[in-house]
């Protein structure tokens, strides 16, 4: 028997869109034990079980597409998963499990993958980069897609920047999200983002947080998503007003992530009692950076 734990990432980071990537003290553990044949599998989330199609697991789906690569056939196995990170709101639940089922599958195989191989994999399955990476990785991450494969650079994240994590009860898929964004940009937008994605980039290597606030902002997917999440313009105002530094939409959405140095509480309560106010429940998560990415606990 092993487990393997793996931490929830916010995507984009406002101006970083599909090439930004952290990863935050939230996680999901997979526990895998060898049976003597089948696929069996519980999914709980938040210690409650929760019903999924064997088709719709993508750990199953992961640990299939790794297996059928080396021409192997997938060993029976016993999965419990014990999900903390909710699912579609922007917090890479997703590339959690399709980690978790190519990582268990390559450590069955005896280790054939590197961690090269490992993404590449990952990446052909959940389609975009930025949350893969910094799960498998932890930091903070930049990722680039080159000739269909995978270049990164990590960069170990300040763990006193305290991350809070507004979570409306709105799901949104990815894929659906991705629909409405414009096919063309801008040559100004692409510069406005351009410009500020490499400040958050340096802001974030150098610990300097002193321009976070423009280095946050975006024009290439926010004012389009935000139409998926009422209140969204509110909630960033909001957070800013009590003190937080940067504050942006996690991934294609719905939650919204916020940085600071202190007054974390009254960030987090100012923004759920914003959602409140129009009816949405939310809740909120305080937390920081996971440097160390993904493990494997024998
Ligand atoms: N970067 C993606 C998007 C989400 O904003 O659509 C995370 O992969």
């Amino acid at each position: 028997m092993f487990k393997i734990r793996i931490p929830a990432t916010s995507a984009n980071l406002g101006p970083g869109f599909d090439c930004f990537g952290l990863a935050i003290k939230v996680y999901n553990t997979f526990i895998f034990e060898k049976i003597p044949f089948g696929f069996e599998f519980i999914v709980k989330f938040k210690n409650k079980e929760i019903p999924i199609n064997q088709g719709d697991n993508l750990v199953y789906v992961a640990m299939k597409e790794t297996f059928d690569m080396f021409n192997k056939s997938m060993p029976g196995i016993r999965l419990i998963e014990e999900i903390n990170i909710p699912f579609s709101r922007g917090l890479g639940s997703s590339a959690t499990a399709i980690l978790a089922g190519i990582l268990a599958s390559n450590k069955i195989l005896g280790n054939p993958m590197n961690d090269e191989e490992i993404l590449n994999l990952a990446y052909k399955i959940e389609g975009h980069s930025d949350n893969i990476v910094p799960a498998l990785n932890g930091g903070f991450n930049i990722t680039i897609i080159e000739n269909n494969k995978i270049i990164f650079k990590k960069v170990n994240v300040d763990e006193n920047l305290r991350i809070i994590i507004a979570i409306p009860e709105i799901k949104i898929k990815t894929k659906e999200s991705r629909k409405i964004l414009p096919a063309e940009v801008k040559r100004e937008d692409a510069i406005f983002n351009l410009s500020r994605a490499a400040l958050l980039a340096a802001s974030l290597i150098t610990r300097d947080y002193s321009y976070f606030p423009v280095a946050f902002q975006d024009k290439l997917h926010q004012n389009y998503r935000a139409k998926l999440i009422p209140g969204f313009y509110d909630v960033v105002s909001n957070a800013y007003n009590e003190g937080a530094l940067g504050v942006a939409l996690s991934g294609s959405g719905s939650s919204i992530i916020a940085f600071t140095i202190s007054n974390e509480k009254n960030i987090a309560q100012s923004m759920i009692k914003t959602f409140s106010k129009l009816g949405i429940d939310s809740e909120y998560i305080i937390t920081s950076t996971d440097n160390e990415g993904a493990l494997i606990i024998d």
